[in-house]
């Protein structure tokens, strides 16, 4: 996929800093510091896009970046960070579940998942409320650079049985660093914009 244009056209907490236009959006969520916005400057080819930080809690309102005029990647605030107060992160939730419930435009999720560890319980949450409300999932399981390829299918296995992933859904071993599985996730991702 060449991306040729690649813009924040919105940022706000509720519907009315959403785009107009129609176009199909991609959501990104996973927990807090897990590379929500790594991986769409990975997957743009911009190095600083989306903003990223070795701190987390880096992202606070839903962020809209409007790719090729075709469709917008849906950058969120992670969950799971204990430092964000609990009046935060609560609204953070309801902005999170308030769009995934109403949003006509929402095609696909995007669950980042940290390759290293097993999903945490958030994730699976998270996994869960998708199917919910019959979202088509990918899983990116990203800082793959950091597990050796002997320890992957390990993994990979927990990942998918912690999960439960159901069989319409994708899963990419995906890094920001080594740019692994951009053009796997690409392929996914064009079919449902
Ligand atoms: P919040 O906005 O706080 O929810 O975080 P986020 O999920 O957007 O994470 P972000 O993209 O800001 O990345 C967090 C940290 O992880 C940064 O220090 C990144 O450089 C690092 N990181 C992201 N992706 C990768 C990867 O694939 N491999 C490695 N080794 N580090 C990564
Ligand atoms: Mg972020």
């Amino acid at each position: 996929m060449m991306v040729t244009k690649a813009e924040l056209v919105s940022m706000g907490m509720t519907a009315e800093h959403f785009p107009t236009d129609g176009l199909p959006e991609i959501l990104l969520s996973g927990r807090s510091n897990v590379g929500k916005s790594s991986f769409i400057n990975t997957m743009t080819n911009r190095k600083n896009l989306a903003y990223t930080s070795s701190k987390p809690g880096k992202t606070q309102t839903l962020n809209f970046y409007r790719i090729n005029d075709a469709f917008y990647f849906v950058d969120v605030p992670g969950y799971g960070y204990a430092k964000v107060s609990q009046k935060k992160r609560q609204a953070f939730g309801r902005m999170i579940e308030g769009y995934i419930q109403t949003r006509k435009e929402l095609r696909l999720a995007i669950l980042i998942v940290d390759l290293r560890h097993p999903p945490t319980e958030d994730d699976v949450l998270m996994y869960n409320y998708f199917k919910h409300y019959h979202i088509p999932v990918l899983v990116i399981a990203t800082k793959a650079d950091k597990i050796g390829k002997t320890l992957r299918p390990r993994h990979q296995k927990v990942l998918h049985a912690t999960l439960g992933i159901h069989p319409e859904d994708h899963v990419v071993l995906f890094s920001s660093v080594t740019k692994e599985g951009r053009e796997t996730a690409w392929k996914i991702i064009t079919r449902y914009v």
